[in-house]
């Protein structure tokens, strides 16, 4: 199977499936390139998707591709704008260069609620038109006794009625989230760093009842999700964990262990906290891609 890996980032997809052959990989964003380039053999483009000719894509040669668009346009954050949103513009323009290429299998994976937006509608209708079989599971890590929640919709496409998504799961007890931690004398010692990483006392104080407290004794305990704000945003950004009296921010090499990349996962050390944050936000949980897609993206 040859894949395509659209809105790639830092390779969320790319490493959840390391025997895919993965023909290209395409993002607008040079921080994301330069960690997947890190990571990755492949060739990477940094362009805008929305400009891609359907020639450039049949070029590609790739019977797979998968997407994980922007899921501003699908939230909250993005005051729900659906069609409106320009930053719909790149997925509208694939759904239409789906229904002439038609690849064999479609991926996708967006923020819940995305299953109910226009655009998806616009999506199982054209693709359905097409032959398309189009499938939605909701699903978060927890629920496979992973200690990260990320809800999330996953959506596959595909030719063949026979190929679907996992469903199915046994019930697991949750992993403790100590497992994925940084030993003390592992955290960064640059004074900038420290400052991010451990929470003011002010803001500890002021957000006392709305940020979300990990204590890594409790082997029940599951970390929120950590958004692209992580770092900016004190509250609905992400879990803060417990030591003494003091929390902290999980660091990038941690919030990764979270997502379920490997130690190996180069997080390039030229690009500041604040930036890791935010690409590991906007990543995805190889966990949950790992067991949704388990049966479709067979190497
Ligand atoms: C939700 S993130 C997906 C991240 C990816 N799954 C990963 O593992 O890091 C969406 C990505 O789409 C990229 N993007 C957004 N609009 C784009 C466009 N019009 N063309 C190319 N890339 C775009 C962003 O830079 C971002 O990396």
């Amino acid at each position: 199977m040859k894949c395509l890996e659209l809105f790639a980032g830092i390779g969320g997809f790319a490493a959840s499936f390391p025997s895919l052959k993965i023909v290209r990989s395409v993002d607008i964003d040079a921080s994301a390139a330069r960690v997947h380039q890190a990571n990755f053999k492949h060739p990477f483009d940094v362009r805008e998707i929305a400009a891609l000719s359907v020639e450039w894509f049949r070029t590609q040669d790739a019977d797979a591709w998968w997407m994980s668009p922007p899921c501003t346009p699908f939230s909250r954050r993005g005051s729900f704008q659906d069609l409106n949103d320009t930053r719909s513009q790149a997925l509208l323009h694939l759904i239409d260069i789906v229904c002439e290429l038609k690849p064999a299998i479609v991926g996708i994976e967006n923020v819940v609620g995305f299953e109910d937006s226009q655009v998806f509608q616009t999506l199982r209708a054209k693709w359905s038109r097409e032959g398309y079989r189009v499938e939605t599971c909701n699903f978060c890590p927890t629920q496979i006794g992973w200690p990260n929640r990320r809800p999330r919709i996953y959506a596959l496409a595909s030719l063949d009625p026979l190929i679907r998504l996992n469903r199915f799961h046994d019930y697991e007890t949750m992993r403790p989230v100590k497992e994925v931690l940084l030993e003390e004398f592992e955290l960064p010692v640059d004074e900038s760093d420290r400052d991010l990483v451990w929470l003011k006392e002010a803001d500890a104080n002021q957000y006392r009842t709305a940020i979300d407290k990990v204590d890594p004794s409790d082997p029940t305990a599951a970390t929120a999700c950590f958004t692209s704000s992580y770092g900016k945003s004190v509250i609905r950004s992400g879990s803060y964990l417990r030591v003494g009296n003091r929390f902290r921010r999980f660091v990038p090499r941690e919030v990764a262990r979270l997502l379920g990349f490997s130690n190996e996962f180069v997080l390039p050390s030229d690009l500041d906290m604040r930036t890791l944050w935010r690409l590991l936000g906007n990543s995805l949980s190889l966990i949950a891609v790992k067991h949704v897609f388990r049966d479709v993206f067979k190497a």
